[in-house]
């Protein structure tokens, strides 16, 4: 992959100078001439490091440094600065600086420091990589939840472990479908046979059709030997039908079939084959609604629904949350082979507050995000996305509409609340704004806003609002 480094510098000439070092070297160079531009570039394109000046119009280096810190956690930033001072190399490095080069600078070593830093950045990406490639390969399977409700589900996944009944498993995406598939059959007699999970939404019929039940050599173009099909594959275990409210109609008469008659017939096949497998579905749709609007066969729906299993979405089960959070801290923390990490009680408040659309899984990548992005022991309400921390923070209506503002002077009161609240943490406010950081230092250079400013400025000349 094509080596990509950003130049930051407001003096055109320095950018050039090192721009034409480095592409000596087969370096892809993008220049940005202020902070704001910089920090956008950041945001839209894939780099391997970045060199910036510290003193600029408009925004300090030190914005850039920050921003990459805070939201590309494996990319180097590489200082570049004519103050000679010893601390502000200390400052920059403290905060994470990958390097300080003083200015004047040698061809030489700026070229060999952003070799280095650019071999550093390809391999933490790929230690990433593989970090994540190693988790999934090890399935965590572990079911955690003490609210009634979990509990509930879980006296009635124990049940029907030890049984051979079909399970249709329902609940919003994320919240622990599949989790309770997998448990049922490690909990079952077939726990040492294989579970095979398909996604039905996922390929079109056809394959499906090929996939599951299998096909004979030659049944069509690409058939170029005898396929099994994932119901043999599966024998004497378990097979997980996920997303089963997808399945078009030609497959569901089949899967009935198949269910009522334990066999199925391969695709170009002319015999039946017997299948010993039980079968576990999973969807997150409301298949009683689809069986009303003939979406879904009534019979298969009865044939699959034996036993009816709801995991309860995670804002129905607040007390759950705290423990995942818990769970999740200790996993991300052991795959990034770093001391565990804990929330700060602000951030764990609005963790609990939250209502989490997207459930688990949500609150997982979350966490595993918070994980990453965080140095510290303590992980603070900042570093949770914006959807977390909205609703703190933020002013109420009443008190913005005060007065009937235009929208533009709303906007700008709106900001500057926000702003203030948050004592002028940048990345803070544009979390509770819901826009990114660079789209703020835009919106700040626009209204000149400062901090504290706003209060003066009224005073001085009243805006039409
Ligand atoms: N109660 C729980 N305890 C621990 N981990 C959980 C729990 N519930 C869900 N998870 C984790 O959350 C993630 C999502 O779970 P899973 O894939 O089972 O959800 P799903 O309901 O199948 O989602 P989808 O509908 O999107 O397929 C997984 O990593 C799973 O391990
Ligand atoms: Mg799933």
């Amino acid at each position: 992959m094509q080596k990509r480094v950003l130049i930051v510098d407001d003096e055109v000439s320095v950018c050039d100078v090192i721009s034409r070092l480095l592409e000596r070297d087969g370096v892809e160079v993008v220049q940005a001439y202020s902070a704001a531009e910089a920090i956008q570039l950041l945001d839209q394109e894939r780099l391997d490091c970045v060199i910036t000046d510290v003193r600029m119009p408009g925004g300090s280096g030190i914005d850039v440094l920050d921003h990459a810190r805070a939201n590309l956690p494996t990319l180097p930033v590489i200082i570049l600065t004519a103050q000679a001072s010893l601390q502000a190399a200390v400052d920059a490095v403290n905060k994470g600086a990958y390097y300080f080069l003083r200015k004047p600078f040698s061809g030489d070593e700026v070229r060999g420091v952003v070799a280095a830093a650019i071999e550093m950045h390809r391999t933490r990406q790929e230690n990433r990589h593989l970090r994540h490639e190693l988790r999934k390969a090890i399935p965590q399977r572990q079911i955690i939840g003490k609210s009634s409700s979990m509990q509930e589900v879980l006296k009635i996944a124990d049940k029907v472990a030890g049984s051979d009944c079909t399970v249709l498993i329902s609940g919003e995406s994320g919240t622990g479908k599949e989790l309770f598939a997998r448990y049922i059959h490690r909990n079952s007699r077939r726990g040492d046979r294989p579970f095979v999970s398909i996604n039905c939404g996922a390929l079109p019929e056809t394959l499906l059709e090929s996939e599951l039940f299998g096909h004979m050599k030659g049944a069509f173009t690409g058939a170029h030997r005898n396929n099994d099909g994932l119901f043999r594959v599966a024998h004497e275990g378990t097979l997980f039908l996920d997303e089963i409210g997808e399945m078009s109609p030609g497959i569901q008469v089949k899967l009935l079939r198949a269910l009522q008659e334990r066999e199925v017939m391969p695709v170009g096949g002319t015999r039946p084959v017997a299948i010993e497998v039980r079968v576990l579905a999973a969807t997150n749709r409301d298949l009683e609604e689809d069986v009303r609007r003939g979406k879904f066969r009534a019979d298969l729906y009865y044939r699959l629904n034996v036993v009816p299993l709801r995991v309860p979405p995670l804002r129905e089960r607040p007390d759950d949350i705290p423990l995942l959070v818990e769970h999740f801290l200790r996993k991300a923390c052991d795959a990034e082979g770093v001391p565990c990490k804990r929330f700060d009680a602000e951030a764990a408040r609005l963790l609990k507050q939250h209502d989490w659309p997207g459930n688990v899984r949500e609150l997982e990548n979350i966490v595993e995000r918070a994980v990453i992005l965080v140095d510290a022991r303590e992980i603070l309400a900042d570093a949770l996305p914006a959807a977390v921390v909205r609703g703190r923070g933020a002013p109420s209506v009443e008190e913005l509409m005060e007065g009937n503002p235009t929208l533009e002077a709303l906007e700008k009161r709106y900001i500057t609340k926000v702003l203030d609240e948050s004592n002028w943490r940048k990345k803070r406010a544009s979390q509770i704004l819901g826009i990114d950081a660079s789209t703020l230092y835009r919106k700040i250079q626009r209204y000149h806003l400062t901090k504290g400013g706003e209060r003066n400025l009224a005073l001085l000349a009243p805006s039409h609002t």
